[in-house]
């Protein structure tokens, strides 16, 4: 099987990435992280210098060339993935995506990169808007406490010092913005199979999602 495209969307903390990482590592698919790639954009704008809230400003965009390979993200050829987590990022990207221009531009590299591969991509409008014809798509969900704490641990784990209280509010914000706006909103896929990973842990649900793939007939072993 040479083309097999998986959909995994959710809001913040749902374990979208972790999930999609292992599962791509044990089947041989490459995975894509497309909030990486928003991040990238709400990155070198602030490098840039140019106005967040002016849809014009983003031009600056089509310059880059902005790719994911082997779980890292890359704005031409550089490895950006130590900014892309950092505070101003992570409170400015939700803007940043609001903006059709971007998404237009997004997509259309995220398209590009899964076509004609077994790919597993995850974000928040894959199987909406990106894949829509996706062979499997999953939304991920969890409890706000636990996406907080996932969260939490995570950016402990890479350094930054945060408190549960600042990433729930922070969580919360965002869940916010990414369902209420206007253009590619986070919304549940109607072919969409719903995993609740609150109690389950992330092997458990690596497994439960293994088996709708198998389910599916997608070849496994690695070409
Ligand atoms: O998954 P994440 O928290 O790293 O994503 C960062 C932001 O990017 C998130 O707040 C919403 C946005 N995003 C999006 O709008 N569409 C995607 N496909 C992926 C992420």
């Amino acid at each position: 099987m040479k083309e097999f495209h998986i959909a995994i969307d959710g809001p913040a903390g749902s374990g979208k990435s972790t999930i999609s990482k292992q599962i791509a590592h044990d089947l041989g698919f490459i995975h894509i992280d497309t909030g990486a790639m928003y991040r990238a954009i709400t990155y070198m704008a602030l490098l840039e210098g140019i106005d967040l809230n002016d849809e014009e400003s983003y031009h600056f965009i089509e310059r880059l060339t902005i790719t994911y390979q082997d779980d890292k993200i890359f704005v031409d050829k550089i490895d950006v993935g130590e900014f892309i987590r950092d505070d101003l990022v992570t409170k400015n990207v939700s803007k940043v995506a609001s903006f059709p221009y971007v998404r237009q531009y997004l997509v259309k590299v995220q398209r590009e990169a899964a076509q004609g591969k077994k790919v597993i991509m995850d974000g928040r409008d894959i199987g909406t808007v990106v894949l829509p014809k996706a062979d499997l798509k999953i939304f991920l969900t969890a409890n706000i406490k636990e996406r907080s704490k996932r969260r939490m641990l995570e950016l402990q784990e890479k350094g930054f010092d945060v408190d549960l209280f600042s990433v729930v509010k922070d969580i919360e914000e965002r869940d916010k913005k990414d369902s209420l706006r206007k253009v590619s909103p986070l919304i549940i896929p109607k072919d969409a199979i719903i995993v609740d990973t609150t109690h389950y842990s992330i092997f458990e649900t690596v497994e439960r999602i293994k088996k709708e793939i198998e389910e599916r007939g997608a070849y496994y072993g690695r070409e």
